[in-house]
C-alpha cells in the first residue's frame, strides 16, 4: 500500500478535469468520482457501475461554502446539520439549483450532497474545488468497498487512478436525510443516527416507507450490497439449532458470521467468523468480512441478526439487504 502523495492528488485532479474517473477513499467506503458537471463522465460512472441511469448520485463537496452553486436555497434545518456533522458520513437531499446537469441527479429536482472528512477526500476535493459525483466504488447491487483492494476486485482497470486511503473507518455508507420538502426523511441510516440528527433539530423526523411511491435511493432495492453467495440471517437460538442440524447432516461447506463463538464445537468443513460486539467496529469490518467469505465460495452464509438498538440500524439495514430475495 502506497501512501497517498500530494502529486497523486494533483494527478487525480488533472484526470478529473479531463473527464475520467478516479476512485477515492471516503470515511464510510471508497467513491467511484467523476467531475459532476461533465454529463460524459457522469454517463461513464453509471456505465462501469451498471447502474440504473435514474439512479441519482451524490456530490461530494471539500466544504459547505462550495455549496452554493449546486442547490437553490440551504433550509435552516439543513444548515443546522451541516454544522453538526460536516465533515462527516450524512448526505443531505436538498433541491438542485437549475445549474446542475440531469444526468447526475437521475433526472429529479433533488440533489444529494455530502462533503466527506477522509483526509485524501479532504485533498482532492480541495484541489478539483468543485463537485465531485461519487457512487460507492462497487458495481450495481454488489458489496461497496471498504479498501483499495476491494475496489479493484470491482472495478478493475476501468477506472483511471485508485487513491489509497486505508481501510475506511466507519465502513458502512452515509446517512441519508431528505430535507428538500417541508418536513425531513430519514431515507438511509448511517453512523449518524435517527436520535443524533433529532437531537440536533430537536424535532422527531419520519422514516422514509419502503413500499411508498417510487424507488429513489438505489440503496432501498430490496436487493442490494449482496454477496453472491446465499446468504441468511438468523437469532441466536434459531442459529444454534441451525448449527446442531449441520453437524448431523453433514452439509457442504457453510460460513457462520456471528457475535460471539458459538459453544458447540464445529466441523472443519465450516467457517465461523466471531463479530465484534460493538456497532462502529462491527460495521468497519462488516463488508470486508462479506466479500471474503464471499470470495471462498461457500455453499451458504449464514449470519447471526444483531440487536434490535438504534446504534445497530445501519447495519441491520445492510445484512437485511444483504439476504435479499435474488431476482
Ligand atoms: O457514504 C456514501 O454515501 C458513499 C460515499 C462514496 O460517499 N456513497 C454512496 O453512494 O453510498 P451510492 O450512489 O452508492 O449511494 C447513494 C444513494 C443512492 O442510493 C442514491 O439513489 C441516493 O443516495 N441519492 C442520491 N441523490 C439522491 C436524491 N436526489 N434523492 C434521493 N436519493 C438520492
Ligand atoms: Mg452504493
Amino acid at each position: 500500500m502506497t501512501k497517498t502523495t500530494s502529486a497523486d492528488i494533483k494527478k487525480a485532479s488533472a484526470i478529473l478535469r479531463e473527464g475520467g474517473l478516479v476512485a477515492f477513499p471516503t470515511e464510510t467506503v471508497y467513491g467511484l468520482g467523476g467531475d459532476a458537471r461533465n454529463v460524459l463522465a457522469v454517463k461513464n460512472i453509471f456505465d462501469i457501475k451498471s447502474r440504473p441511469y435514474n439512479h441519482p448520485l451524490i456530490i461530494h463537496f471539500a466544504n459547505l461554502s462550495q455549496l452554493d452553486e449546486w442547490v437553490l436555497d440551504l433550509p435552516r434545518r439543513a444548515l443546522q446539520l451541516a454544522k453538526a456533522f460536516w465533515p462527516g458520513p450524512l448526505t443531505l437531499i436538498l433541491k438542485k439549483a437549475p445549474g446542475v446537469i440531469p444526468e447526475v441527479t437521475g433526472g429529479q429536482t433533488t440533489i444529494g450532497v455530502r462533503v466527506p472528512s477522509h483526509p485524501v477526500a479532504q485533498a482532492l476535493l480541495t484541489e478539483f474545488a468543485s463537485g465531485i459525483a461519487a457512487p460507492s466504488a462497487n458495481r450495481f447491487t454488489r458489496i461497496s468497498a471498504t479498501t483499495t483492494e476491494a475496489v479493484f476486485e470491482e472495478l478493475g482497470e476501468r477506472v483511471n487512478l485508485i487513491l489509497e486511503g486505508g481501510r475506511c473507518d466507519v465502513g458502512v455508507e452515509s446517512t441519508i436525510l431528505d430535507m428538500s420538502e417541508e418536513s425531513p426523511t430519514f431515507l438511509r441510516p448511517g453512523a449518524i443516527t435517527k436520535s443524533m440528527i433529532e437531537s440536533v433539530l430537536g424535532e422527531k423526523i419520519s422514516m422514509s416507507s419502503p413500499a411508498g411511491t417510487t424507488v429513489r435511493t438505489s440503496g432501498m432495492h430490496a436487493l442490494h450490497y449482496a454477496p453472491t453467495t446465499e446468504t441468511v440471517m438468523l437469532t441466536r437460538d434459531r442459529l444454534l439449532d441451525y448449527v446442531d442440524g449441520l453437524e448431523v447432516k453433514a452439509e457442504a461447506p457453510i460460513a457462520l458470521m456471528t457475535r460471539s463463538l458459538l459453544r458447540s464445537s464445529l466441523s472443519a468443513l465450516h467457517c465461523q467468523i466471531a463479530m465484534p460486539q460493538d456497532a462502529p467496529t462491527y460495521a468497519r469490518l462488516l463488508y470486508q468480512t462479506m466479500r471474503e467469505l464471499d470470495r471462498r465460495g461457500f455453499k451458504k452464509i449464514v449470519i447471526e441478526a444483531v440487536p434490535e438498538e438504534m446504534a445497530w440500524d445501519a447495519i441491520r439495514d445492510r445484512l437485511t439487504k444483504a439476504c435479499g430475495v435474488r431476482s
